[in-house]
């Protein structure tokens, strides 16, 4: 038997109904559509605005739009991994909720939090499980609602966020050469002072002082973590085109994490890689965090071709980082709807 080799066959995404544009949130915060056009390329993001309804909502509702399109058995599904910083409850896992919630009967789940970079690492996750021979189907969604953690007082934070799922099939073939290729991912250890949230966690559990002192939002030190991700995401991807002898004119798609224009332009640039070889939608949804590289797949699916070399990066809280190379395996629409 030759190798097992794990693919994405399909795509499905959920974004809420509600838009909040630029012009709203300069009715909330000393802001401007100049300034977050400008300096982070958002016009507008999605927020799930409806009461009681968590992550989970948005992650199932992605999920059962991709097994819709691909057709897939839900009793095939071996494993669900959801890969978000906002999860419905401490516990149990979100991924354990959806998971009930599709109904599926053969199936194990489990959260995978590496906040930004969590699709990109969990897709990898899933692809060596996959490649193990121990699982053949198995469901990746990042999905965060990242308006539970957003102080909406905060100018510097409040236009950066959104809301939104995506989720993808990754499935075993026996095709040579499509699929995961290779990933380069590091993580230092150096970002709890920059971008963290005060408290809710074992530290500083939730109590009327951290209530009272507002350290229940995430905390961002913009300005320096727009210089690490630069600087990181550019390596990263120069690294992985190094590792697997690829040129930026081999590269037909860059996917990266969607957090602000500035950064995906300065990283791509840094690679040689021009602006047309770059999904970019952060002006429709903003940073939606575990989200977004799935979200950009979701909407340039249909111009994906079969044998592509498409390259992820992304960077978050952490710092996480990294980048990785993967084949196309489809034409256009889902591939298990056309087996
Ligand atoms: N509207 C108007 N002015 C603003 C706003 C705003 N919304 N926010 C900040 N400003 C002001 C500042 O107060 C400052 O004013 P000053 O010069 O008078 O002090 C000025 O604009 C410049 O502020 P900077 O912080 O230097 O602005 P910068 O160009 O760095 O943009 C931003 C800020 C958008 C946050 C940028 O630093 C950034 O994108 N950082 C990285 C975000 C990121 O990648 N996060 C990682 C992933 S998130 C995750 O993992 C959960």
């Amino acid at each position: 038997m030759g190798n097992i080799n794990a693919i994405i066959t399909g795509i499905g995404g959920y974004v809420p109904d509600y838009i909040l544009n630029n012009e709203e949130l300069s009715r909330m915060v000393d802001t401007s559509d100049e300034w977050i056009t400008a300096r982070v390329g958002i016009k507008e993001r999605r927020i799930l605005t409806e009461e009681g309804l968590g992550t989970s909502y948005m992650a199932r509702k992605a999920a059962k739009q991709l097994i819709q399109k691909t057709g897939v058995d839900p009793d095939s599904i071996d494993a669900l991994i959801v890969t978000t910083t906002t999860p419905d409850y401490k516990f149990p896992s979100t991924a354990s909720i959806v998971l009930g919630k599709l109904g599926l009967k053969n199936a194990f789940a489990f959260d995978f939090e590496a906040a930004c970079c969590g699709f990109l690492y969990s897709l990898d996750v899933a692809a060596s499980m996959i490649q193990s021979g121990r699982y053949k189907k198995i469901i990746v969604i990042g999905a965060d609602k990242m308006s539970s953690l957003v102080d909406y007082t905060d100018r510097q934070t409040c236009v950066l966020f959104g809301d939104g799922a995506g989720a993808v099939l990754v499935e075993a073939t026996t095709e040579e050469g499509v699929g995961v290729q290779n990933a380069y991912f590091r993580t230092d250890g150096k970002g709890l002072p920059f971008l963290h949230m005060k408290a809710g966690g074992s530290v500083c559990p939730p109590s009327r002082f951290t209530v009272d002192h507002r350290l229940h939002y995430l905390y961002q030190e913009g300005r320096t973590v727009f210089r690490y991700a630069v600087t990181n995401m550019g390596d990263d991807v120069m690294e992985v085109l190094r590792r697997n002898n690829l040129t930026a004119d081999d590269v037909q798609w860059v996917v990266p994490h969607e957090a602000n224009l500035r950064i995906i332009e300065a990283v791509t640039k840094r690679a040689g890689i021009p602006m047309e070889k770059v999904v970019v939608n952060i002006e429709r949804y903003g940073n939606t965090s575990a989200a977004t590289i799935p979200l950009a797949l979701w909407d340039v699916e249909s111009k994906l071709k079969k044998g592509d070399n498409v390259i992820f990066t992304a960077f978050g809280a952490g710092f996480v980082h990294g980048a990785s190379y993967y084949k196309w395996a489809y034409d256009g629409d889902s591939l298990s709807s056309k087996k």
